[in-house]
């Protein structure tokens, strides 16, 4: 790992910052400038919003009808450093080498994406998902163009505590938001004791979605 920058948020507390996040962040790859969205002629368009802190995201993508492969790939983001430098990176990925196939980039993972920006502060992990949701939503947009239903993969919300109407992606949002514990959850989620039954399940999400985004 190179040189690290020190930066303070606004309650004091302090986060590294990796050379190569940094260099995404002050050099983003594969920005599409606003005004050029029509020109670009993309094959597929994904968007979407980050419940966490209410940022966007935007993908591109040309895909190459025989081989599925992702030739070029744009993005743009009203998020943060770190959305920035992640989505950079990820768009770096997508395309080296020839290109990913469509399903190749359905596996990529956040924690690939950090491993090769040289890690993140865990506080801004929900920022470096929001790249791979825009992929996720741009690749069902190819899906469905071509007609290939079947392959659109659904993120619907589970509801697993129904007296206080607690979801799946509520957990998820809380997780990526920092929370770990069952007590971490509810005092996200503003909600007091849980349903005594939906615990097991909540622990369960809690240890998925924590595998899942930080490894
Ligand atoms: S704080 Fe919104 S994307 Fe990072």
């Amino acid at each position: 790992m190179g040189q690290e920058a020190k930066i303070r948020d606004n309650q004091g507390g302090s986060w590294l910052y990796s050379d190569m996040v940094k260099d995404h962040f002050f050099n983003p790859r594969n920005i599409l400038k606003a005004g050029e969205e029509d020109a670009y002629a993309a094959d597929a368009m994904g968007r979407v919003g980050s419940p966490a802190c209410g940022d966007e995201m935007v993908i591109w993508l040309k895909i190459d009808k025989e081989t599925e492969k992702i030739t070029d790939c744009k993005w743009q983001t009203f998020g943060c450093g770190s959305a920035i430098a992640s989505t950079s990176m990820l768009s770096v990925m997508l395309i080296e080498d020839g290109g990913m196939t469509l399903d190749e980039a359905l596996k990529v993972k956040p924690q690939d994406i950090m491993k090769r920006l040289d890690g993140l502060p865990n506080r801004k992990i929900h920022c470096s998902v929001l790249g791979d949701k825009a992929l996720q939503s741009a690749i069902n947009d190819w899906f469905r163009k071509t007609g290939q239903h079947d392959r659109i993969v659904v993120q619907g919300a589970k509801v697993i505590d129904a007296t206080l109407n607690i979801t799946d992606k509520d957990i998820e949002e809380a997780v990526l938001e920092g929370a770990q514990t069952v007590e971490e959850v509810q005092k996200k989620l503003k909600v007091g004791a849980a349903n005594p039954e939906a615990i097991p399940e909540i622990e369960q999400l809690i240890r998925f979605y924590s595998e899942k985004y930080y490894g």
